[in-house]
């Protein structure tokens, strides 16, 4: 990541020292350091915004094709600023405090398109300012500090331009030059001005043009001449909003009677309940859409007669009261009325009688004053309403039906939100169409009559009773919704219908149910079949209850996307809950409850790390126990540190495993080398009893000398050794094939041998070496003189240096001390050697002194 960050910075900084080289050609490349102020994000985009500049830096790069320069203390453009810049296309000023403008600026911005001025100190423009740049589409001249007091003749000859903004200068009329034109115009700002005439001649510049957009809000119009919009092909939308005296509307009426304007916005302009007659000269208009909000209408009862072609009708937040038998008439083809936020009590008996055989279809009646709804006939006629609105009023009442009487079309009923709402069996029985009905916040208490109200809506599809303090539903009051797709049941008081002792099934036929809001609803239990007959229940909101354990197979059999339990007492989701709907689920909220964090956590965790779907809010998925765990998040909750289903971590297994080995090959050596070990042990304490032997406080010596030969040199043994050692001498000797007991395992009986004698005596020959029983009592000999010098080493016969250094030790001790050599001629030499042996045999010390003794 770092690495990459470096090579995007060197790329960058390569980038940008490389670019003037790129602009060969260009009257200002390659010698200017790029402004240092801007940021450069290509070689065709610079941003130099919020850079607190005072001039415009030099240097840009000619490809240059945006160039934002705005939030700046730019004060001044001079002949250079723009020099060579051939490629801009968007060049970005405003917020500045530029107050002149020279054609010689843009001499070479033939490209230019879009050019933003707005919010500097600009009041005048030379008349040739844009005359290089004729190709601008959108120019900005909005927000002047001086403010332009006319349009100025400089607009003269931009023939493509499509967006004019002259929006909070100084105007005092609309009025272009007379020569200027702009086929090519489709919005135009004016709005925030001081006009307060149209004359037939202003627009003349826009002829035949197709406005998106006319703006002359905030301006203070109080004369129109009929004449002024003829040149404009069609107006999509026109607004005067606070721009228009009312005492203007028979003249606007008739300036854009004939015309193609769609939609006129005239709010706030305070318009009073006797300015809507004035409306009627506006008969052979094409208008669809007026919108007279914000203004003062306390009473409508005019006619529309001249809004004929009018299909929606806007008087929203204009303190209507009341309602006139006679006010909409004329509106034939109206589709929308919107009366929201207004100050109508009632629904009076045939309120909108006027509206009845049209093509009204939906009708805001919302954030009012509405108290009560006339018990017959409010709606009247209203055949073709699909669309009532009624939420956001202060409605009391007990719905009989007749109130609803006549809405045969309509789809969607809004009573949300309302004072207290209680249904009579026969509340909606003229509703057969509805698919909606929202009841949302409308303090309706329990739902127990019999029948129930939603009986004949069974083509319902939506119902929100959420936030009500329903305490008690009728087992029967849904029986009738087995088309209903989505239900909000959340913020009611629904525990009692399923608690430890009482199933209410309310839920028992919506056989089509997709989506289900239960939250908040003080739920301990969720019993066993409460949820079975809903096969198509794609999502179930449990949140914010009391629940602190689900049935197994509660939610087994439902095709579940969504599913939430958030915010419960659940402090356990185990596989046999999650896993049959693992096949369509998509995502998940468990967050808020007091997890468990054990072993019984340990599928649900090790799940968490695999899982596509999503977990939402898994930052509150917090585990409340065990007390380490306290406060800790799920996802830092380890479960195989813990050991779970007796099954042992990996390390234990490592443990284990190198433990059994070691166990197998000690076993393994101690077979292999058990010879040793009983050598090591005997030897071990032979030595204790030499010891004590020694110190007297054991059995004294059997023998002077053990003598260790190989049986090739027996000979020698019987008719030298033992006949000079034992005969004159009195020495005693032992020999194994003579003081060995017959039957004992040899090496007990060698090391016995040495034990009890004080010396050995080693026959070292050519067959010494070879025989194996020789080499354990050598052996056996040499460890033991590690502390005593026992060994005595005779050699007999010529033995190869070789042979000898073949035996490490032994070569190690012959080179050290001295050895006694079987004279191999008879005569005076072999009397010095027995003289020789005997004397060190005699020795009364044990210790000898290598040096002296041989
Ligand atoms: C240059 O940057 C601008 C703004 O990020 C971007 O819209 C434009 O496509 C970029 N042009 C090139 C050629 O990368
Ligand atoms: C800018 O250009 C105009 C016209 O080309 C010229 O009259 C004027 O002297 C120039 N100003 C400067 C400062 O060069
Ligand atoms: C409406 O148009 C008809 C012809 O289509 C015309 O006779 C009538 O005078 C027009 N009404 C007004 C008020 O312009
Ligand atoms: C109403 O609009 C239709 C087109 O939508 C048009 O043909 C008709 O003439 C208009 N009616 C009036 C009175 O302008
Ligand atoms: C509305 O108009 C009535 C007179 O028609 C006037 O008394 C009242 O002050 C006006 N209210 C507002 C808010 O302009
Ligand atoms: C009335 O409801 C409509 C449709 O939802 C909405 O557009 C309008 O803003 C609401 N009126 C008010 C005053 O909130
Ligand atoms: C509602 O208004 C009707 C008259 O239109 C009246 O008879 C009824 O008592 C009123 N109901 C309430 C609850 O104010
Ligand atoms: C709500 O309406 C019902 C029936 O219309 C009535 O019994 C109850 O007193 C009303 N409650 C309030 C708070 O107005
Ligand atoms: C609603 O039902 C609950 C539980 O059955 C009951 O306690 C309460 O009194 C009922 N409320 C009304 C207004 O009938
Ligand atoms: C269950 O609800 C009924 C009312 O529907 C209530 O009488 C009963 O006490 C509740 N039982 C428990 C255990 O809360
Ligand atoms: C729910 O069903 C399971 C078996 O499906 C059963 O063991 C359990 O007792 C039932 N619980 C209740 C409250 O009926
Ligand atoms: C899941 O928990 C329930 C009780 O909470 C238990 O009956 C069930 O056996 C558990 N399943 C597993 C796989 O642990």
């Amino acid at each position: 990541m770092k690495f990459a960050m470096i090579y995007f910075v060197v790329f960058l900084s390569l980038g940008v020292v490389l670019l003037p080289q790129n602009t060969d050609g260009s009257p200002t490349s390659g010698t200017k350091p790029l402004p240092k102020e801007c940021n450069i994000v290509n070689d065709t985009f610079v941003d130099c915004r919020h850079k607190d500049l005072r001039t415009i830096p030099t240097g840009f790069p000619a490809t240059v094709e945006t160039l934002l320069l705005s939030y700046n203390s730019i004060r001044v453009i001079t002949n250079e600023s723009f020099h060579g810049l051939v490629n801009l296309v968007t060049l970005e000023l405003h917020h500045n405090s530029i107050s002149k403008l020279r054609s010689v600026f843009f001499k070479d911005q033939e490209k230019l398109r879009y050019l933003s001025l707005h919010h500097n100190q600009i009041g005048k423009l030379p008349n040739d300012v844009f005359e290089h740049v004729q190709g601008l589409e959108v120019l900005d001249l909005s927000y002047m500090n001086n403010g332009f007091t006319s349009l100025p003749v400089a607009l003269t000859g931009l023939l493509n331009l499509r967006v004019l903004d002259f929006s909070s200068n100084r105007l005092q009329s609309a009025g272009f030059t007379p020569d200027a034109t702009f086929p090519a115009l489709q919005e135009l700002h004016l709005g925030k001005n001081q006009i307060k005439s149209l004359q037939n001649a202003d627009f003349k510049a826009l002829l035949d043009c197709k406005l998106s957009f006319l703006d002359m809000t905030e301006n203070q119009v109080v004369d129109i001449e009929s004449g002024v919009f003829h040149p404009i092909a069609s107006v999509a939308e026109l607004d005067f909003s606070k721009g228009l005296d009312p005492v203007a509307i028979p003249a606007l009426s008739e300036a854009i009677s004939d015309q193609l304007v769609n939609t006129l916005y005239l709010k706030e302009i305070d318009l009073g309940t006797q300015d809507i007659d004035k409306f009627k000269d506006l008969r052979n208009s094409t208008l669809e859409k007026l919108d007279i909000s914000f203004n003062n209408i306390t009473t409508l009862n005019s006619e529309f007669w001249g809004l004929s072609n009018v299909t929606s009708l806007i008087i929203q937040s204009s303190l209507v009261t009341t309602i006139g038998a006679t006010a909409f008439s004329g509106l034939h083809l109206v589709e929308t009325v919107d009366l929201s936020s207004n100050q109508i009590a009632t629904v009076r008996d045939g309120m909108f009688s006027a509206l009845s055989n049209t093509n009204l279809k939906t009708l805001y009646l919302n954030n009012s004053k509405i108290n009560n709804i006339s018990a017959s006939d409010g709606f009247r006629g209203l055949s073709k309403l699909l669309y009532l609105k009624l939420s956001n009023n202060k409605i009391k009442q007990n719905f009989v039906g007749e109130e609803f009487k006549g809405l045969d079309s309509l789809e969607v009923l809004d009573l949300g939100v309302n004072t207290n709402i209680s249904l009579s069996p026969d509340a909606f029985r003229f509703l057969q169409s509805l698919q909606t009905l929202y009841l949302k916040l409308a303090n309706i208490k329990n739902i127990t009559v019999v029948p129930s109200p939603f009986d004949k809506l069974s083509g319902l599809k939506n119902l929100d009773l959420s936030n009500n303090n329903m305490a008690a539903l009728h087992v029967d009051t849904f029986s009738s919704l087995g088309n209903l797709g989505t239900m909000y049941l959340q913020h009611n008081n629904l525990y009692n219908m399923w608690n430890e002792t009482i199933h209410v099934p309310f839920l028992k036929s919506l056989r089509r149910l997709k989506y289900l809001n239960l939250c908040y609803n003080g739920f301990q239990n969720i019993p066993n079949n409460s949820l079975s007959n809903l096969p198509e229940l794609k999502a179930l909101l449990l949140c914010h209850n009391k629940i602190s354990h689900l049935q197994d197979n509660i939610i087994d059999d439902l095709p579940l996307t969504t599913l939430d339990l958030g915010h419960n007492q659940i402090n356990l989701i185990n596989q046999t809950l999650l896993e049959p709907v693992l096949g369509t689920l998509k995502a998940l909220t468990v967050s808020g409850n007091p997890f468990s964090c054990g072993c019984d956590l340990q599928w649900f965790r090790e799940w968490l790390d695999v899982t596509k779907v999503h977990i939402n809010d898994n930052s509150h998925m917090i585990c409340s126990s065990p007390p380490d765990m306290r406060g800790k998040l799920i996802i830092d909750f380890h479960p195989e540190t813990l050991n779970c289903d007796h099954r042992l971590p990996l390390y234990t297994w490592i443990l284990i495993g190198v433990g059994s080995c070691m166990v197998f090959v000690t076993v393994a050596l101690a077979v292999k080398f058990r010879f040793h070990i009983n050598y090591c042990f005997n030897l071990v304490n032979a030595r204790r009893r030499k010891y004590q032997r020694i110190k007297g406080e054991d059995l004294p010596f059997l023998y002077d000398a053990f003598v260790s030969f190989s049986h090739k040199d027996e000979e020698w043994v019987d008719n030298e050794l033992v006949r000079h050692l034992e005969g004159d001498s009195g020495l005693r000797l032992c020999l194994h094939k003579r003081d060995f007991i017959l039957g004992r395992k040899i090496l007990d009986s060698i090391i016995e041998a040495v034990d009890s004698s004080r010396f050995t005596l080693c026959i070292l020959s050519a067959n010494y070496l070879d025989s194996h029983w020789c080499k354990m009592e050598r052996e056996f000999a040499m460890a033991n003189l590690i502390d005593r010098d026992v060994l005595i080493i005779i050699a007999l016969g010529e033995i190869p240096e070789k042979k000898i250094t073949k035996y490490y030790k032994l070569h190690k001790l012959m080179m050290k001390r001295t050895y006694l050599t079987w004279p191999m001629e008879p005569g005076v030499q072999r009397n010095d050697f027995w003289v020789k042996l005997k004397t060190v045999l005699r020795a009364p010390e044990l210790r000898i002194n290598n040096n002296d003794v041989i």
